[in-house]
């Protein structure tokens, strides 16, 4: 039977990495999948989660299994981590999966069960696993304009004019913040406008929040997913903790289900409990465990905050830092959006030619529609990358 399949189209973030390991320069930079990578380029395993591990180890009697939708102290806490009491507790459905892609497929695969016909709205670009799950789940996809080209911000009036078009029983896919490629994103203002239109519309929002923490705080990242579940009767929420917490290969996030009263939330979190049985039974707990010790002990969660700031701290830093380096060596601003923009990436907005130019010429490795993963860098490469975006021609 094996004879009658297909090779599958590779996923290029993934091939990138493996192009990156296979390159033998020492002068190599990877700029690649996005993981957080300290100065010294190792991605650390946090403290506070080193310590939980650490006393999870000494006191966790039995791994028999969770629930369905995993440990409900982990959604709890996880709901409040995001939302913050935004809405109320007894709407919310949800779900522990594995990771935050986890938590995009279920929630797709909820939308394809309400909704047979349901049509997503993606941002152009998105993250091209969005686009990927979305096919092979066969639901339609419409794209509507996000990043302009020429400004590098978001082209809001594409935006806007493109969501218009949706209708009830759609969904329209948002990232809560940290938007992945581009790190362009919405200002509140923008945000209330994007509100406006769901509510026009009917559309239902799924927001994909991947790396709260990252671009301005906590609760600056999550202030807009707080926004929209307040005002919408309605919304989806996949959650990850891959990145705040550290934790990738733990496959840790959850699926929010929003509902407007307490009885479609009943439904909602019978039918999370039931797709997860569907796909892989029990969510993977560990991770989930960590995150829950964390944010539920005043002293574990304290240290997480402080070191998740220094790493926010960090990439800030290096996105001055290269702003800083390119107006110098550019003799102009046209490369300040990199200080602007949040997050762990930066489209730099230039071409696929380039983007092979730097990586041939000068061992740069990033995602071939310019996405550079900003973490990286180091004090050391900046001045590197920056040569060599001047040198091509960018
Ligand atoms: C990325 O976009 O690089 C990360 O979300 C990692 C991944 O799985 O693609």
């Amino acid at each position: 039977m094996f004879e009658t399949l297909k090779a599958q189209p590779a996923d290029k973030i993934l091939a990138l990495m493996q192009m990156y390991r296979e390159d033998p320069r020492d002068t190599k930079v990877d700029l690649g999948v996005g993981v957080y990578k300290d100065a010294t380029g190792l991605t650390p395993v946090m403290r506070a989660v080193k310590k939980a591990e650490h006393q999870l180890w000494e006191t966790q009697v039995s791994k028999v299994y969770t629930g369905l939708a995993g440990d409900p102290a982990f959604g709890d806490a996880m709901i409040d981590l995001v939302l913050d009491g935004a809405v109320a507790r007894d709407t919310i459905a949800a779900a522990a999966t594995p990771g935050g892609t986890g938590a995009v497929r279920q929630a797709f695969e909820l939308i394809q069960m309400a909704r047979p016909d349901a049509r997503v709205f993606v941002s152009d670009p998105t993250w091209p696993n969005h686009l990927s799950i979305l096919s092979y789940l066969g639901i339609e996809t419409i794209p509507y304009r996000y990043f302009d080209n020429e400004t590098r911000g978001v082209d809001f009036d594409g935006l806007i004019e493109d969501l218009k078009t949706a209708r009830k029983g759609d969904v329209v896919l948002l990232h809560g913040c940290c938007h992945n490629p581009t790190g362009a994103n919405l200002n509140p203002a923008e945000w209330d406008a994007v509100i406006e239109v769901l509510l026009q519309t009917g559309a239902t929002p799924m927001i994909d929040i991947a790396y709260q923490g990252f671009g301005d705080g906590l609760a600056e990242d999550a202030a807009a997913t707080r926004k929209v579940v307040a005002a919408v009767p309605e919304c989806l929420i996949a959650a990850s903790c891959s990145k705040n917490f550290g934790i990738y290969r733990e496959r840790t996030g959850l699926l929010m289900a929003i509902a407007s009263d307490k009885s479609a939330q009943q439904l909602n979190q019978q039918t999370l409990a039931f797709l997860n049985r569907q796909n892989f039974s029990f969510p993977p707990d560990h991770g989930a465990r960590l995150v829950t010790m964390i944010l539920n002990d005043s002293a574990l969660r304290a240290d997480w905050q402080a070191e998740l700031e220094e790493v926010r701290h960090a990439m800030l830093g290096l996105r001055t830092q290269l702003a800083g380096e390119l107006q110098r060596l550019s003799g102009s601003d046209r490369f300040g959006f990199l200080a602007q923009h949040r997050g762990m990436f930066s489209r730099l907005g230039t071409t696929p030619e380039m983007v092979e130019k730097l990586r041939a010429d000068h061992g740069i490795y990033m995602v071939g529609d310019s996405r550079m993963n900003i973490a990286g860098l180091n004090a050391e490469t900046v001045p590197i990358l920056a040569k060599a975006i001047i040198d091509v021609g960018i």
